[in-house]
């Protein structure tokens, strides 16, 4: 279940706080209630985010050679720092993501998914299925990304494979032979990123400004080149199949009666990204009525806790501004809480206005597919065509 929790049928009982094992004999409490996930992510002292960037399959020696090799370090700088660093961090990174300067990539983000979609749209009507994936949302959040905090200057392809090799080392049950092929591929990028840090203009400028020293600069961008951009893609990838499946709000997108937004928190609601997230316990304490030794780790089912009947009122169901929507725990909480939810949020909404013309109708040749991973989605395609008009006789 745990590296494939999004295939665990919506109403099937689960207990609040469940003990699961995992592929190395691990044990982890899988917290589902949106209660009780909500109170361990505000509680920073009893729940440490120490663990968050773990890697859920151990490295082995042959893996950790390559890293060594390439001089990686992930010291805890954003998601996985409980430290006294953490909010001077943060605030920086903060800053480059504030909703003005957000908000002022929108006309130009709008104008380029103009364009993708007039190209799509006469791909589908000539009759060629379009993988939407590749050909629209895969690298939109990285372009947007860029131009808001400079990044260094790789191609989009490498830096989407190293992104999603990343996640798949960290977060994904994996052999020994994998690890080695990931672990190469992580540490060359770590080594740009190293060069990039110590040089670059942008948000790297402006840790070092504020005197954070260069491992703490590399970590922060290995982060933000994950966290600000993968996820966001996948989002996409997964509202616009959701959408596809769903004509009564796509009819209410294209008379007005569906505020875009709605349609964007109920998406995250619903298809998360994000399906999981991990804290680990400080302290021996109780969650639930559930004995918590301290060093657990605590897997976070925030997907789960966005359907808890508790919360929303139809927690299966797609329908935009319902009682409990916005409620859902998709960019986490407290202070650690996602800095980046504004902008995926405007990317999301100009993506959603713009396309949603473009599903009506659509047939579905080729749904996402996701590999096993506890906590990231990773759709790999979303490839739709229109059928064809019946011939007359
Ligand atoms: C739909 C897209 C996204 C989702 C679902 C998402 C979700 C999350 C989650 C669950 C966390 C952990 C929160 C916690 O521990 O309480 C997080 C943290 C974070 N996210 Fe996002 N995120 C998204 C997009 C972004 C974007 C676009 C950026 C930046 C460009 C970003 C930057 C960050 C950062 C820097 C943190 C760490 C914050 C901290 O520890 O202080 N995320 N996000």
């Amino acid at each position: 279940m745990l590296f494939r929790s999004w295939a665990q049928a919506p109403g099937a009982p689960w207990p609040d706080v469940a003990r699961v094992a995992d592929h190395v004999g691990v044990e982890h409490l899988v917290v589902t209630r949106h209660a009780l996930v909500r109170q361990v992510l505000t509680d920073p002292v009893v729940y440490r985010p120490d663990n968050a960037l773990d890697a859920v399959t151990p490295v082995p020696v042959a893996a950790l050679r390559v890293l060594t090799g390439h001089r990686f370090r992930l010291p805890p700088t954003l998601a996985n720092n409980g430290g006294v660093s953490h909010p001077g961090i943060r605030a920086v990174v903060a800053d480059a993501l504030h909703p003005t300067r957000v908000a002022a990539q929108r006309p130009w983000l709008t104008a380029l998914v103009r364009e993708r979609v007039a190209t799509i749209t006469a791909a589908l009507d000539a009759g060629t299925p379009v993988d939407l994936y590749a050909e629209l949302a895969a690298d939109l959040p990285l372009l947007v990304l860029a131009r808001l905090v400079e990044l260094p200057e790789a191609p989009v392809g490498v830096v989407k494979e190293f992104a999603r090799a990343a996640l798949e080392l960290f977060w994904a049950p994996l052999d020994g032979e994998r690890q080695l092929a990931l672990a190469a591929e992580v540490g060359r990028f770590h080594r740009v990123l190293r060069e990039f840090a110590a040089t670059g203009g942008g948000l790297a400028a402006e840790l070092r400004a504020a005197g954070h020293p260069p491992d703490v600069v590399v970590g922060a961008l290995f982060f933000l080149l994950v966290a600000g951009q993968e996820t966001t893609s996948q989002f996409l990838t997964l509202l616009l199949h959701r959408l596809a499946g769903e004509p009564a709000v796509l009819a209410g997108l294209r008379s007005g009666a569906v505020p875009v937004a709605d349609v964007v928190e109920e998406g995250l609601r619903l298809e998360p990204p994000i399906v999981t997230w991990r804290r680990v316990a400080a302290v021996d304490t109780t969650l639930g009525g559930t004995a918590v030794a301290a060093g657990s780790s605590i897997v976070l089912w925030l997907a789960r806790a966005g359907r808890d009947p508790a919360a929303v009122a139809a927690p299966d169901e797609f329908r935009p501004g319902q009682r409990g929507s916005r409620r859902h725990l998709a960019f986490g909480a407290g202070t650690h809480r996602c800095v980046g939810d504004q902008l995926a949020r405007m990317e999301a909404a100009v993506v959603v206005a713009e396309t949603a013309p473009l599903l009506d109708g659509v047939t579905v040749v080729r749904p996402p597919w996701c590999p096993d991973n506890l906590t990231f989605r990773m759709p790999d395609a979303f490839v739709v065509r229109r059928p064809r008009p019946a011939r007359s006789a």
